[in-house]
């Protein structure tokens, strides 16, 4: 097949987490270039953009049956977005250890099974493509987040490998790494931030969560929704085993 048919043909897409923040700016920005999406969440929008799914990708069976719906209802899948996710933030001695396990399902474990589970669909697509929405969190940490770095930096070793397997057989496979975006995620994040420093909420934004951030400036998500759909499309084909950060600076230190 050539690439002009592969580019022209519509694609089919899974994406996690696709009911709130950045997942649900994917799902519409995808639909809105024509593709056909499966908007997987624990509760799903009926009145989101793409075909609503419910599953708990904190289990290996509602990852598989969110693989088994995309195919079911598309005939193929041509990529996925691994983005759904959630934050715990207590310090490491206090951490419970449902969390960090919970933690680990969600960010690490359920991209693991999706990509096991739709390989030989994204094998088939001829142009298959895997998607991790990570963090910079997932290259650097900050304290009272055990859980969720140890998760984020798992989940590029992951991308990492699924590139060198994917070349083979057409899959690319690479990593997002916003710094923060302003999501419902996010502002829970400066409520908790507030009781863990013992700190006003206006100052946990300003001196410890964008601390780091040269750009004092909480990314849209339509911004991270906007690099997704460049690096699921025709020009993002020289990425793989990638992590990107879009960080307004925080790396630069
Ligand atoms: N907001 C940020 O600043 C930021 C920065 C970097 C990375 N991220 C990452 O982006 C992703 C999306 O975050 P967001 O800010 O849009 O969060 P959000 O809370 O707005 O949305 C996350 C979605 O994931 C879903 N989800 C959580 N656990 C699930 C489960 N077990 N099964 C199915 N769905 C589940 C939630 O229901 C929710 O709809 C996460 O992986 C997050 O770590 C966010």
């Amino acid at each position: 097949m050539t690439s002009d048919m592969i580019s022209s043909r519509t694609r089919a897409v899974l994406v996690t987490g696709a009911a709130s923040g950045i997942g649900a700016a994917i799902t519409e920005r995808l639909v809105a270039d024509g593709a056909q999406v499966l908007a997987v969440d624990l509760s799903p929008d009926p009145d989101g953009a793409g075909q609503p799914f419910a599953a708990d990708l904190a289990t290996r069976e509602g990852n598989r049956a969110a693989v088994e719906e995309a195919l079911a209802r598309f005939g193929r899948l041509d990529a996925v977005v691994a983005n759904a996710g959630f934050q715990h933030v207590s310090p490491v001695f206090d951490f419970e250890e449902d969390r960090w396990e919970a933690l680990l399902a969600v960010l690490l474990t359920s991209p693991f099974l999706l990509a096991k589970y739709a390989w030989p669909a994204l094998a088939d697509s001829g142009d298959g493509r895997f998607l991790a929405v990570a963090s910079v969190h997932g290259l650097v940490a900050s304290p009272f987040k055990a859980g969720y770095v140890s998760a984020k930096h798992g989940v590029l070793g992951l991308v990492k490998t699924l590139a060198l397997e994917g070349a083979a057989v057409g899959i690319r496979a690479m990593a997002l790494c916003p710094g923060y975006v302003r999501t419902p995620l996010v502002e829970q994040q400066i409520a908790d931030q507030a009781a863990a420093h013992g700190i006003s909420p206006e100052r946990v934004l300003r001196e410890v969560m964008l601390d780091r951030q040269a750009v004092k400036e909480l990314i849209e998500p339509a911004d991270v929704a906007a690099a997704a759909a460049f690096f699921l499309g025709p020009a993002g084909a020289a990425f793989t085993g990638v992590a990107i950060p879009m960080d307004q600076g925080w790396l630069a230190h």
